[in-house]
């Protein structure tokens, strides 16, 4: 086992995996698992959205009706796992998740960065004539939130012919890679 200090390895690693993937929709594709109320894990799909600036902070986007927005408030602890097929990396994003659903800054300008159509996802309760007005001017939905997960762990496998495995943790704000041999 070799231990080394590094800035973000993984971060450059996972840039090179959506760089190599980047005709496919399906590799922003997420899965995101987080604790309810009573400590059950419960796992669903979500759109990876971008870094935040140059941080590692990665961000998502939900609605607050959904049963992640409530598991989170209580247990803010959560698990990305990311399967890039073509390149055949696994990569375990842990940490924390900050929610944000007030009006801020922020949250609108992750909302001007959305499609129309991921826009459309938040109207679908509505009825037409109001869906119509709110799309027309634009205007913020109020179960829109953005979700921001801060890793603390990652853990990288590579599945090629000698399987490569890495941890990367996060001590006193420096990233600490550990080469692991299955
Ligand atoms: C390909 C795909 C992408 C999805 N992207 C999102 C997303 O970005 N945000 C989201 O809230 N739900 C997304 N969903 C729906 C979630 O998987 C989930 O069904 C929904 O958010 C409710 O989950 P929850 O009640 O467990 O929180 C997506 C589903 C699929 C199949």
């Amino acid at each position: 086992m070799s231990v080394s200090f590094v800035v973000s390895t993984w971060r450059q690693r996972l840039a090179r995996s959506l760089h190599l993937s980047r005709s496919k929709p399906e590799s922003k594709y997420i899965q995101l698992a987080t604790l309810n109320d009573a400590g059950q894990v419960q796992n669903r799909t979500l759109v990876f959205r971008g870094f935040v600036d140059d941080s590692d902070h990665l961000l998502m986007v939900t609605d607050t009706r959904s049963d992640k927005f409530s598991a989170l408030q209580v247990h803010s602890q959560a698990e990305i796992c990311w399967y890039f097929v073509k390149t055949r990396e696994q990569y375990r994003l842990n940490g924390t998740i900050d929610i944000y659903f007030e009006p801020s800054d922020f949250r609108t300008s992750i909302w001007n960065r959305l499609s129309e159509a991921a826009k459309a996802q938040f109207y679908w309760y509505l009825e037409d004539c109001e869906k119509n007005g709110l799309i027309l001017n634009d205007k913020i939905p109020d179960t829109f939130c953005v979700l921001l997960l801060k890793p603390q762990h990652i853990d990288y496998l590579l599945l090629a012919e000698q399987h490569e495995r890495f941890n990367y943790q996060l001590i006193d704000s420096k990233w600490i890679e550990t080469s692991i041999n299955p």
